[in-house]
Formats: C-alpha cells, structure tokens, sequence
C-alpha cells in the first residue's frame, strides 16, 4: 500500500530529515585516525534526544533481531548496517558509511554518507564520488511520468559505467510515518517499471556500491552485511519527496 504525503507532512518530514542531516553533518566532522565508532553512537544519540527525536533503528527489529545502536556505522568492506562499539577505532585510510535516521513529530527522516578517514586510496574515493553520483542520478530520474524503475536503472547505469557493482539484497523504500514503507527502490533494474511516481510520494533512495563483485554476506553478529570478495563497499542515502515540480531533497540541513 502506498501512503502518498500531504504538503504538510511533507513539511513535518523536511524537519525530521533536517535533524538527522544535521546529526550527519556533526558527525563527520568528528570522524578521524583514533576515534571509535562507539563514541559516534553515543554522540548521535545525546544529540537526537536533544531535538526532541528519537534515533530510527535503535531497537528496530527485523526477524526478532533487534537493532541495538543509533546509527548504523560500516567500514571498508562492511556494506550496511554495521554495529557501532567502543573497541571498534577508526584508522587512516578507512572509509566509514554512517547510516542515520531519526522520528520527530510521528515521521522519519533517513540518510546516509561515506566518509575518508585521513587519506584514502584513489580507488576509495572513485567509489566514493561514483556512489553519491549514482545517488544523484536516482533523484534526478524523479520526473513528470517517471516510474521507480527508471530512479533504478539510472542508479544501476552510472555504478556500471565506472566498472563497479550494485547490492541486489538491499534496497531504497517509501518513508513516513514508517520507517519502511512501500514502494521498495531497487538499485538495478528489475525487469518492472515499478510504480508511478506520483506527487507526494516520498522515498529513501540509497545505493550501495561495491568495488569489486555484488555479493555479500551476514557476518558473525547477525546484521552486519559486508563484500564477500573483502573489496570496499559506499553508501550515500537521501529521504527525497516527489513533487509537481520534480524531486525535493527533504534531507539536506
Ligand atoms: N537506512 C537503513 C534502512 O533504511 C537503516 C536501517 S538499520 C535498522 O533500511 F537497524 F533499522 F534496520
Ligand atoms: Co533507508
């Protein structure tokens, strides 16, 4: 079921989206050589009660696993939803994904970056730039008449052309008073024109782009997923609303 937004939700979630790019905005100037990913959870947490919000994922549970951080903290190989802990030290030449949602005022709000820790390698920061890229090709493809497919296949188009691969097992979606709502947003094309993008539709649109081969696998503590060749993984994520006059980026400070 598709839940398309009013004006004024779609004002409610611009507010909910502001903070957690705010939150983003703070944390990546705190991402350098020595810091833990732990200390970013507490700090995204302090400053998310702070707002008045509370964090997305803490305690979202999927299959009776549950969620247990604020934000979704994933390094260098690590594709998504990796475990935030104070014995995990970020060092140079890491790239860390930092994955960030908030509820505020009973909507979400869901974005993502990949940062540099201290000086990466060429290839690090090609993916990097490719992945927002293909971020920004996806909101772009939101147009008069466009479908969800088309946001996939203009994602899928510019991973491809740069020679690098895009995850198949997770996928963008519709956003709202849900954290997840229907419609899915697949990276890569599915075969499907996929739904109507229609005024009021909003939807996290996140690709995440392997250097090397598609495949990942679930590591050991159950939700971290990671590049099963071992090459580096990005991810950058907007909550974008769909509206008469083409995409509105609800998650920009
Ligand atoms: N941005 C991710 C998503 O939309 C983060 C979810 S992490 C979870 O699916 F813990 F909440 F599952
Ligand atoms: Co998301």
């Amino acid at each position: 079921m598709i839940l398309l937004k009013s004006p004024e939700e779609i004002d409610r979630m611009r507010r909910a989206n502001a903070i957690v790019a705010e939150i983003l905005a703070e944390l990546r100037t705190r991402v350098r050589p020595g810091v833990t990913t732990g200390e970013l959870d507490v700090l995204a947490e302090e400053l998310t009660r702070k707002k008045g919000a509370r964090p997305a994922f803490k305690g979202y549970a999927v299959a009776g696993r549950v969620y247990p951080a604020s934000v979704c903290i994933s390094i260098n190989d690590e594709v998504v939803h990796g475990i935030p802990s104070p014995r995990r030290v970020l060092r140079d030449g890491d790239i860390v994904g930092l994955d960030f949602g908030v509820c505020h005022d009973g909507y979400f709000g869901d974005a993502a970056v990949t940062v540099p820790v201290g000086r990466v390698t060429p290839e690090a920061e090609r993916l990097m730039r490719v992945t927002e890229a293909a971020l920004a090709a996806g909101i772009e493809a939101i147009r008069a008449g466009a479908h969800v497919g088309d946001i996939s296949g203009a994602i899928q188009d510019t991973v491809e052309a740069a020679g690098f691969s895009t995850v198949r097992e997770f996928v963008g979606h519709g956003i709202g008073r849900s954290l997840h709502e229907d419609p899915q947003v697949p990276n890569y094309r599915t075969g499907a024109r996929g739904v109507r993008l229609s005024d009021g539709l909003v939807l996290a649109i996140e690709p995440m782009v392997n250097a090397g081969g598609p495949e990942v696998f679930l590591k050991e503590d159950g939700w971290t997923a990671a590049t099963r060749d071992g090459r580096l993984s990005a991810h950058f994520e907007h909550s974008v609303a769909v509206t008469g006059n083409g995409p509105y980026i609800l998650s920009l400070p």
